[in-house]
C-alpha cells in the first residue's frame, strides 16, 4: 500500500524539477561565464574583483573605479575602447584586449546586474555653494550644463548615463583630463569633453571631492 502511493505520487515532484531546471538554463550558462572572469579571471586576465572589489564596489583608496549597476552598454563600449585604444589606460587595455567580444559582454551584463548606489547614498556633503551649483544649475555662461540634469539626483547615475558619485577622486580627474587632452573617446551627443574644457582644474578637483564626500564610505 505504502509503496503504490509512493510509486503514485513519486513523479510529481520529478516533472516540476526538471521544468525548474531546464528553463533557466541559458541564462545560467551566460552568468556562469561572467561570474568565471569577475572571480577567477581568463586568459591570463586577472580576477576582476581583485581590483573592482568583491561586488564592483571599487576601491576608493587604491584608485579602482566602481562598476556595479552601471549601464551594460556603456560598460561594453568603455572595454572596446580600451581595446581599440582610443581610451587610455595601461592596464585596461591589456585586460580588454585578452577578452573575447562575449567575454566582454558576459562581464559587462555581470556588474551591470549588480545593485548600484540607489538609496544607499548618504548625504552629508561638505559645504561649498560653487561646486553645487555646478552640480545642480551648471553654468550656462561658460556653457556647463548641470551635471545631475544627466547624472541623476545626486550623481547615483541613470539607466544610461554612468554614476559619478562615490567614484575615487583620482579615477575622476584622470577621466576628466583624458577628456581635456582627447584620450577618452567622444561618442555621439556625449557632451563630456566640452564639459570637462570648460571646468576649471580647480573646479574639477572640487567636484571630484564633494562627490565622493557624499559616500558612505567616508
Ligand atoms: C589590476 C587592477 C585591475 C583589474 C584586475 C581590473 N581592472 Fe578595470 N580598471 C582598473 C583601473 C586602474 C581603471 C581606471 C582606468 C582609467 O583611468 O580609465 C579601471 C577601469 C575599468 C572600467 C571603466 C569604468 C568606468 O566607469 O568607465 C571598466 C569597465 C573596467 N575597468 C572593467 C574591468 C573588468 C571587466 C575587469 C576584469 C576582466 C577589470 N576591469 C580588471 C584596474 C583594474
Ligand atoms: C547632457 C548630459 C550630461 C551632462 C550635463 C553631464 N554629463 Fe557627464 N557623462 C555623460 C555621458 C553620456 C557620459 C558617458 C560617456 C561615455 O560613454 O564615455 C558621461 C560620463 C561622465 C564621467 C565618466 C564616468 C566614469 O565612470 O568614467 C564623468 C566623471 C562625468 N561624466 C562627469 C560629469 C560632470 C562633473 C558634469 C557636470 C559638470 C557632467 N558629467 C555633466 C553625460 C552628461
Amino acid at each position: 500500500m505504502l509503496a503504490a502511493k509512493f510509486s503514485q505520487r513519486s513523479p510529481w515532484p520529478l516533472i516540476i524539477c526538471l521544468a525548474f531546471t531546464q528553463l533557466p538554463a541559458n541564462a545560467l550558462a551566460a552568468s556562469t561565464l561572467g561570474v568565471t572572469i569577475a572571480e577567477h579571471g581568463i586568459n591570463d586576465v586577472p580576477a576582476c574583483a581583485l581590483c573592482h572589489g568583491e561586488h564592483g564596489e571599487g576601491d576608493r583608496a587604491a584608485g579602482y573605479p566602481r562598476l556595479a549597476g552601471m549601464n551594460a552598454g556603456y560598460l561594453l563600449n568603455q572595454l572596446d575602447h580600451y581595446a581599440d585604444g582610443s581610451r587610455s589606460s595601461q592596464v585596461m587595455q591589456v585586460y580588454s584586449r585578452a577578452l573575447t567580444r562575449i567575454q566582454r559582454r558576459a562581464i559587462a551584463e555581470y556588474y551591470a546586474a549588480k545593485p548600484g548606489l540607489g538609496s544607499q547614498l548618504h548625504t552629508g556633503r561638505q559645504a561649498n555653494n560653487a561646486i553645487a551649483a555646478l552640480l545642480n544649475k551648471g553654468d550656462w555662461s561658460r556653457n556647463i550644463p548641470a551635471c545631475f540634469s544627466c547624472h541623476g539626483k545626486m550623481g547615483t547615475g541613470s539607466k544610461l548615463i554612468p554614476a559619478i558619485a562615490d567614484q575615487p577622486v583620482h579615477y575622476f580627474i584622470v577621466q576628466m583630463n583624458h577628456w581635456r587632452t582627447g584620450t577618452r573617446p567622444v561618442g555621439e551627443g556625449d557632451p563630456m569633453a566640452t564639459i570637462a574644457k570648460n571646468l576649471t582644474p580647480t573646479e574639477i578637483a572640487g567636484i571630484a571631492r564633494y562627490l565622493a564626500n557624499e559616500s558612505p564610505r567616508k
